[in-house]
């Protein structure tokens, strides 16, 4: 007799080939597309064992209490603010996700967004498809990366790597973290304000949550000043969007590029009206090759865990 499949809820839309293999592995309760996500704990899903889940779609309180048997929060991700840790560890419900599979991806676009909105990469493309090279010139001059000052805020992995990539263009790092690292080629500032003001680029690349959150306000874009760029592939939670509009429509910073925005997948239409801001649909770790990895590493862990090993990438 074949053993039973452990039932999972799945919040979150993920690749097609992720969905199959879950599938293949699990009975997989699809809460992302129910109708009546109230009726839909009323149902077979009541059984699951286990959720999977990504960013921005909550896995709260409410949800998890709506499911009696919850052993395991799989996510797709390596920021986790949008589960409810402390109702997990209430729960003994474990909580895993996908960190190291991502770093060098999320880094490549961080980068690639702060080379983007400093050589007007996104306004040159505009300008040329528009017909205006022809009518009005040369387009505005950029600024150069060489001999500037990149200000990362968060230098874990992904901050780490981001500083590698902008070692490679000439520029210097500074970082601000939680507490000043031993053994790092790099000035740490001690508050954001203080990183904002010695940085040419204030680079974003720290959790979310309620530690973090409008931790960038308008303090610290005044401190970036009208010759500095933002750039955010944290969350968007990070940032305070009401004053980054104001400064941007004050001209207090140079201009913004970001993943990432305080209400996915809804873009604040301001943000939209400024030539000097880049916007992007949260895809930093959104390669086939790393999503795939994601996929494969999410499911793993449930494989563990229902295989009653230790998972591979718990989160504390
Ligand atoms: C992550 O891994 O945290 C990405 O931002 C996807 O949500």
């Amino acid at each position: 007799m074949s053993e039973s499949r452990a039932e999972v809820v799945r919040v979150s839309a993920f690749p097609p080939f992720t969905t199959a293999k879950l599938e293949s592995l699990f009975t997989v309760h699809d809460y992302h597309s129910a109708a009546d996500k109230t009726a839909f704990f009323r149902g077979p899903a009541a059984a699951a064992r286990a959720v999977v889940a990504t960013a921005p779609d909550s896995v709260n309180s409410a949800l998890m209490h709506s499911l009696p048997g919850l052993e395991i929060v799989s996510c797709f991700a390596v920021g986790v603010d949008f589960v409810d840790l402390a109702t997990a560890r209430q729960r003994g419900v474990v909580v895993t996700n996908t960190p190291e599979v991502l770093t060098d991806c999320v880094a490549d676009l961080g980068m690639g967004l702060l080379l983007a909105i400093s050589r007007r990469i996104v306004e040159g493309d505009g300008y040329v498809r528009a017909g205006r090279w022809p009518r009005e010139g040369d387009i505005h001059l950029s600024s150069a990366l060489r001999g500037k000052t990149v200000g990362i805020v968060g230098f874990g992995r992904i901050g780490k790597q981001l500083a590698r990539r902008a070692e490679a263009f000439g520029m210097r790092i500074a970082y601000h973290g939680r507490s000043e690292q031993p053994d790092v080629d790099a000035t740490y500032c001690a508050s954001p304000a203080e990183l904002a003001a010695a940085a040419d680029y204030l680079v974003l690349c720290c959790p979310g949550g309620a530690e973090t959150r409008h931790m960038i306000d308008r303090s610290v874009l005044d401190a970036l000043g009208p010759r500095g760029f933002l750039v955010n592939v944290a969350r968007g939670s990070v940032v305070d969007t009401d004053s980054l509009i104001a400064a941007l429509a004050d001209s207090a910073i140079a201009g913004a590029a970001l993943d990432v925005f305080e209400d996915e997948p809804n873009v604040p239409a301001p943000l939209l009206g400024f030539d000097n801001v880049i916007v992007q649909p949260h895809h930093a770790s959104g390669t086939l090759e790393t999503r795939t990895a994601m996929g494969e590493l999410m499911i793993e862990n449930l494989v563990r865990h229902f295989a009653g090993e230790p998972v591979l990438t718990p989160v504390d």
